[in-house]
């Protein structure tokens, strides 16, 4: 059975004394919850991950990078490596999120070598895609998705999806406050979990979890996630604050 995932992701927010205390007070919203089946996520800055990795230890939260270097080591100034974020405990890397395609030019080819890189160093990596409001208005929303995913994911193993959570972010819906309605999220999760299981088979479709992300909020993440195809959500501006990051927790 697929997971249900709410994760957080913190972008550039947060310092020192911020990531403790959104950190303390996420676990004390969520300690009495049971999370059967449901993985809670939050992704702070590089600089603060070691230490969200201690102040989130023996409670539900995961804490996971925002982004990786392909390569295992070397001159490549300012970059992170897998060998350093396992050091410091940690499982999952998010690939791909359109702010680092858009103001980091990051491609479908180069997100490809990240994947490889997270696969090889035994890491999941939560893989965000998602098409712009011209692709939307002009019709090709599907044909771009299917094209981002084709690239950077569909030369993996069918094995390797155990260690692939897909994140569908709409770049028009990311911190406009403008949501996909839940039937939209609907019908794109499906089209995705349609074309994982003509490259591969049903059980890796069925398996991989696909969240949402762009501008879920407490007031509309239950509808979102009550679509069967909505396995959660990627969470940007309502996860700086633990009572909304928490009330989405409770929606899924
Ligand atoms: P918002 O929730 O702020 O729209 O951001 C979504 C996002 O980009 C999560 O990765």
């Amino acid at each position: 059975m697929r997971q249900k995932i709410v994760a957080g992701n913190w972008k550039m927010n947060n310092d020192k004394q911020e990531t403790k205390t959104l950190i303390e007070d996420v676990k004390t919203e969520i300690e009495n919850l049971s999370l059967e089946n449901t993985r809670v996520i939050v992704a702070p800055s590089f600089v603060n991950l070691e230490s969200a990795v201690n102040l989130a230890e023996g409670s539900s939260i995961e804490v996971v990078a925002q982004n990786m270097h392909q390569a295992k080591s070397g001159a490549y100034t300012g970059e992170i490596s897998a060998d350093m974020l396992k050091s410091i405990g940690i499982k999952s890397v998010i690939l791909g999120h359109s702010e680092r395609r858009t103001y980091f030019g990051e491609t479908d080819e180069l997100l490809a070598e990240k994947v490889n890189a997270v696969l090889e160093n035994d890491l999941e990596t939560i893989f965000c895609f998602g098409e712009l409001l011209e692709d939307r208005k002009s019709d090709n929303h599907f044909n771009v998705v299917e094209s981002q995913l084709k690239n950077a994911l569909f030369h993996l193993e069918a094995k390797d999806w155990s260690s692939i959570v897909l994140a569908y972010e709409p770049v028009w819906a990311i911190g406009t406050g403008e949501t996909a309605s839940p039937e939209q999220a609907q019908e794109m999760h499906a089209f995705i979990r349609s074309i994982v299981e003509k490259q591969y088979n049903k059980e890796v479709a069925d398996n991989v979890s696909i969240l949402y992300g762009g501008s879920v909020k407490p007031a509309n993440a239950e509808e979102i996630f009550s679509k069967p195809d909505v396995d959660g959500g990627l969470i940007g501006g309502a996860a700086l604050k633990a009572s909304d990051f928490s009330a989405i927790i409770k929606a899924i």
